[in-house]
């Protein structure tokens, strides 16, 4: 397995140019990269995580001129690029004629999604490649998100479509980006994510719209409802007890004790919650218990996305 050494980011760059695919690091989960030019690349991505092709990816790019050079102007856009990247936010915005982004990447759609990830070696990565990196989360579709090299491993260690896994530690928010879409009725929630809605309403100084079930699911074709979802254990939501047999996540302090238990943040924190999520969720699945129960999740701040992840891997 792959040092994070310049080494292994020059054999990473020169696996991406011959167009492999390469697992990296990001400060929100690692993802599945490649070219975002190269139409046969990012069809083996597709191929890799069994995922459907109406799914667009998001393009990653080490700053935001370079990113926004793909799209037509809008006049929020630099405001949120100036606070939030790079960082976990994704922008949906309309495609120029003149991007060279393949159109399986934004799965046909006449948007894509951009984003400026703020992990060093990711960024280094970037600055060594010319050409921006097509990369959804680097999981088969529909299971848990990857937040260390181990996790990817585990996943796709054995898998010759995958060259090389750049190993940045463990991923610092654990969930994924904020995805608006900066479409012409106004700034759209598409999936809550590292970055708070508040957050996101203070710089723009206006409400987020938030796009009911049936249309988010054409604007944004990656919100299905079953999403995030262990291997084997259900997930059962806002627990007051817990069942025999069954195994708990915690949040706060406790009495309730399940088998086994783990805890997102004794102390209720909800960004400590966030970054241990999807590895306990993982952990618990792993342990065998039939069931997990989940204690209630304020919906404040980053736990609106926790909450959203949690409804997703329980349905
Ligand atoms: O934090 C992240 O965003 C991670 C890291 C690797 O950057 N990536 C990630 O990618 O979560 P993925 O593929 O698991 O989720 C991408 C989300 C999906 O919900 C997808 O539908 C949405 O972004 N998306 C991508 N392109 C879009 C587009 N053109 N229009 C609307 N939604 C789009
Ligand atoms: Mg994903």
């Amino acid at each position: 397995m792959t040092k994070p050494s310049s080494d292994a980011l020059a054999i990473a760059a020169k696996a991406l140019q011959a167009g492999r695919l390469v697992a990296v690091p990001t400060e929100t989960v690692y993802g599945l990269a490649a070219n975002a030019y190269d139409a046969r690349a990012v069809e083996a991505i597709f191929a890799l995580k069994g995922r459907p092709s109406s799914n667009p990816l998001i393009s990653h790019f080490k700053d935001a001129e370079s990113a926004f050079a793909h799209v037509e102007h809008h006049p929020m856009a630099a405001r949120l690029a100036d606070v939030f990247w790079p960082g976990p936010l994704t922008l949906v915005m309309k495609k120029r004629e003149t991007s060279a982004l393949c159109s399986l990447v934004s799965a046909g759609l006449p948007h894509v999604a951009l984003r400026v990830p703020a992990h060093s070696m990711m960024q280094e990565l970037l600055r060594l490649v010319d050409f921006p990196l097509a990369a959804p989360s680097a999981n088969p579709s529909e299971c848990i998100s990857p937040t260390s090299a181990q996790h990817v491993r585990d996943y796709f260690g054995q898998n010759e479509g995958l060259s090389l896994i750049l190993d940045g530690g463990v991923c610092d928010k654990g969930l994924e980006s904020t995805v608006v879409g900066l479409f012409e009725d106004g700034p759209t929630l598409l999936r809550p994510g590292g970055v708070t809605r508040q957050a996101l309403e203070g710089v723009l100084g206006v409400p987020l719209l938030s796009l009911p079930e049936d249309p988010a699911r054409l604007l944004s074709p990656g919100q299905m409802l079953r999403h995030y979802a262990p291997k084997n254990a259900r997930v059962r939501l806002n627990a007051t007890h817990v069942e025999e047999g069954e195994a708990l996540l915690a949040f706060g302090p406790t009495h309730l004790v399940g088998t086994p238990t783990l805890n997102l943040s004794e102390a209720s924190d909800l960004e400590e919650a966030a970054h241990n999520l999807f590895e306990m969720l993982g952990a618990l699945d792993a342990s065998g218990a039939a069931s997990i129960a989940v204690m209630p999740i304020p919906s404040a701040g980053i736990g609106e996305a926790i909450n959203d992840r949690l409804k997703r891997a329980s349905a």
